[in-house]
């Protein structure tokens, strides 16, 4: 390779250094200082250029967004802003760009904007570090995991099973719409169809992650997630990615220290490892929340706010109590809550989880023994309460400006206890016979949970918007490029 990457040239001391930079034009000034990002900073390198002596016609075509090598001298910069700079000897032009086509001209874009054309939203400052710091926590996950001996285990993403039971399937079909097989009653014939049966991409890896636990010990997944949710929200993607650790013979208590120790490891990586760009986006941030009133501004800058989560134990909470608390709470009170919560069993919305997060504990919750009526048909069941209500060892783990960050539970390793809640709930035991046998040999408690990746994004990023943290998002009516 003959060119050397604009992080390493802005790091280095080494002026009077003949050296060639490739990348892509930020600016143009003077007709003298080309400002050039290979993406490998988010840090530009000026190149001065010798406009007396360079043909007119070469110095008009280096425009914003053009690819340009530049072979010259390393020197100290005299000029504010920069430590050093390359005095040019030779310029050019790799690839032309249009100024009166490029659309990313350099002045500031809404996110909006920028989400209508993303496939060029990566050549700016805010999408370099939201995509690095993506990145970053990836690896993260599989360090974490890696160091405490989990084996990273790939689920299928073609599955016949909805695993969550919330029938918010993609279904997956080779049938020609035109004519669709149909038995003698007029049903469609799956049988019919590539696998034989009716198939759909998965909601999440967990019923198969089980599996492999009760054999493996410590399992996880990290792998593209589906929902047909028409949920039009800044927290909802239809194509997601989930973390999904899976472990046997670990209890609720294990989980939830599991996660928690997940999140802040994950978290310090990112911090210690994109400091540069969790600065940048701190920064980004701060900008964008003047034009907000003060008391709708963030109290601690993203920084902050990272070190905090770092910082403090989550708060461990039941259901019961929080809804103890929710009832007492001045926006039920004064019903402001769009939802009022007037009695046990009452699922929450996010309002109400952020309530708990953001005004009560101000900091992040997690809410356990859910009542059974409201979550999955797995999840281990507590002895009724002195009430006799029914509530399972779920757990949620909900942060501030996000609301839902975790879902888990300890699942119901009990065969009879899990069939009587499959059958109520409608799931025909006959389909899910590969599940129900590792209940039925060597049946052991264990537990998971599943974290939502893009709503970890979200979070270390400072980001509003779950469709400015993964770069091509699918939502209703929306799967461009
Ligand atoms: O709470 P959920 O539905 O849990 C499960 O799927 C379990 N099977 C996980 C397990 O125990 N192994 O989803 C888990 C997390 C949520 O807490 C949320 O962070 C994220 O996945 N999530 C979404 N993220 C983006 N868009 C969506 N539509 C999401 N739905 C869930
Ligand atoms: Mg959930």
């Amino acid at each position: 390779m003959e060119h050397t990457r604009i992080k390493e040239l802005l790091k280095s001391e080494e002026f009077g250094k003949h050296v060639i930079v490739k990348g892509w034009v930020k600016t143009f000034r003077n007709n003298q200082f080309i400002a050039i990002n290979d993406g490998s900073s988010l840090n530009n390198i000026q190149a001065v250029v010798d406009f007396e002596n360079t043909e007119e016609a070469l110095l008009k075509r280096v425009t914003t967004g053009a690819a340009v090598r530049v072979e010259g001298t390393l020197v100290e910069s005299l000029g504010k802003g920069q430590r050093v700079e390359i005095k040019v000897k030779e310029l050019t032009i790799l690839g032309d760009s249009d100024p009166e086509k490029f659309p990313l001209q350099p002045k500031k874009h809404s996110l909006e904007f920028l989400r209508e054309i993303a496939h060029l939203r990566f050549r700016t400052g805010t999408f370099n570090a939201v995509f690095k710091v993506r990145n970053a926590l990836a690896f993260a996950v599989h360090q974490f995991f890696n160091e405490r001996d989990f084996v990273y285990m790939h689920t299928p993403i073609i599955t016949g099973s909805d695993a969550e039971g919330a029938g918010e399937i993609f279904k997956v079909t080779t049938f020609d719409f035109d004519s669709i097989p149909r038995n003698e009653q007029g049903q469609i014939d799956y049988k019919e169809d590539f696998f034989g049966k009716a198939t759909n991409l998965t909601v999440s890896g967990q019923l198969e992650g089980e599996l492999a636990a009760m054999a493996l010990g410590n399992i996880y997944t990290f792998g593209p997630t589906f929902r047909a949710e028409n949920s039009n929200t800044t927290r909802h993607l239809a194509e997601f990615w989930m973390i999904e650790p899976e472990m046997a013979f670990y209890e609720l208590e294990d989980n939830m220290d599991l996660a928690e120790d997940l999140l802040k490891y994950v978290i310090k990586y990112a911090l210690d490892h994109c400091a540069e760009e969790i600065e940048f986006l701190k920064s980004r941030l701060l900008e964008e929340e003047k034009s907000k009133p003060q008391n709708e501004r963030a109290e601690l800058n993203l920084v902050d706010k990272l070190n905090f989560v770092l910082a403090n134990n989550f708060e461990r909470v039941t259901y019961t109590d929080a809804i103890e608390i929710l009832k007492r709470s001045k926006p039920n009170q004064k019903k402001q809550f769009k939802y009022l919560i007037d009695e046990w069993g009452a699922d929450l919305q996010s309002e109400h989880e952020r309530y708990l997060v953001e005004k009560h504990f101000k900091k992040p919750v997690i809410l356990i023994d859910y009542p059974r009526e409201i979550k999955s048909f797995y999840m281990k069941q507590n002895e009724p309460d002195a009430q006799g209500r029914h509530t399972v060892r779920a757990m949620d783990i909900l942060f501030p400006g996000i609301g839902e960050m975790v879902g888990g539970s300890q699942r119901e390793e009990n065969l009879d206890k899990l069939l009587a809640r499959m059958e109520e709930v409608g799931i025909p035991a006959e389909e899910m016979d590969w599940f129900l046998d590792t209940r039925r040999f060597g049946t052991a408690p264990h537990a998971g949970f599943g974290l939502g990746f893009e709503r970890l994004v979200l979070f270390v990023t400072g980001m509003t918007n779950i469709r400015d943290v993964i770069p091509f998002p699918r939502t209703p009516n929306n799967a461009e490029f």
